[in-house]
């Protein structure tokens, strides 16, 4: 696994480098195997680079008639309400760039959460990479919050799983609990993984998964290592601890 960490001013500075991270990504993909298949993160960072993806000049740049858009993991609460990722993916990005509808392939919140970690593990092998049970995803975008979570792989949740997708239960903030996220055997399989991380909140954390000792239990966030892949962390000053 290839890991770099990247710092910059602000949230502003960090989105602009992910969205030609995100750029040059999905070139390349679409060159080399036709299509772009990317896991979108939840959470408030990601937000700033989805609105950027939706104008110009990426709107006009990234090829997203081959771009594939999952999720890394979802909210179970309709696609209605505001915490549900999904939705905010579309009204900030999706919903203003020509995807197909076809090529969205969203989490079905309608479901019972053990429905619907089964009916995405079906809709991955949709899109799998043999002999895997799922995509090599081209790109994966993370968040991470300041307790080391990542998507909704959290604190004490077992270790590892040989399932591709889970239904967890978790509580972090106000944010809804009842979640289903891929797990590390699914992002451990990925191209190119960027951790998108902001805010001196997260500067604590973001040290103890970076250069503490490992432990994967209480932080999640160090089971990604995907073995043939690459890891950016794209950091703004805060949470690098950075003056
Ligand atoms: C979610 C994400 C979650 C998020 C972190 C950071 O659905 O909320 O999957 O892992 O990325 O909690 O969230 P912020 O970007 O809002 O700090």
């Amino acid at each position: 696994m290839k890991q770099e960490v990247r710092v910059f001013q602000d949230l502003d500075a960090l989105s602009s480098a992910a969205a030609a991270v995100f750029l040059a990504a999905s070139s390349q993909a679409i060159l080399e195997r036709g299509r772009c298949l990317v896991a979108l993160s939840g959470g408030v960072t990601p937000r700033p680079l989805y609105g950027l993806l939706a104008r110009s000049p990426y709107r006009e740049l990234v090829d997203w008639s081959h771009l594939h858009a999952f999720w890394g993991d979802e909210r179970m609460v309709p696609i209605e309400d505001l915490e549900n990722s999904y939705r905010a993916a579309h009204d900030i990005l999706l919903g203003r760039v020509p995807v197909p509808a076809e090529n969205i392939h969203r989490m079905q919140t309608e479901l019972d959460p053990e429905s619907a970690a089964a009916d995405y593990a079906r809709v991955l092998k949709e899109y799998a990479t043999p002999p895997l049970n799922w995509p090599r995803f081209d790109l994966v975008l993370l968040g991470m919050g300041d307790d080391g979570h990542t998507a909704s792989i959290f604190p004490g949740s077992p270790v590892e799983t040989d399932r591709p997708v889970i239904a967890v239960n978790a509580h972090y903030g106000d944010r809804p609990t009842s979640r289903v996220t891929l797990t590390p055997l699914v992002f451990n399989s990925a191209r190119s993984i960027l951790f998108l991380v902001s805010g001196k909140s997260k500067s604590k954390v973001v040290a103890d998964v970076l250069y503490g000792k490992r432990r994967p239990e209480a932080l999640p966030a160090q089971r990604i290592n995907p073995v043939e892949g690459e890891v950016i962390w794209m950091l703004d000053q805060g949470a690098a601890n950075r003056p």
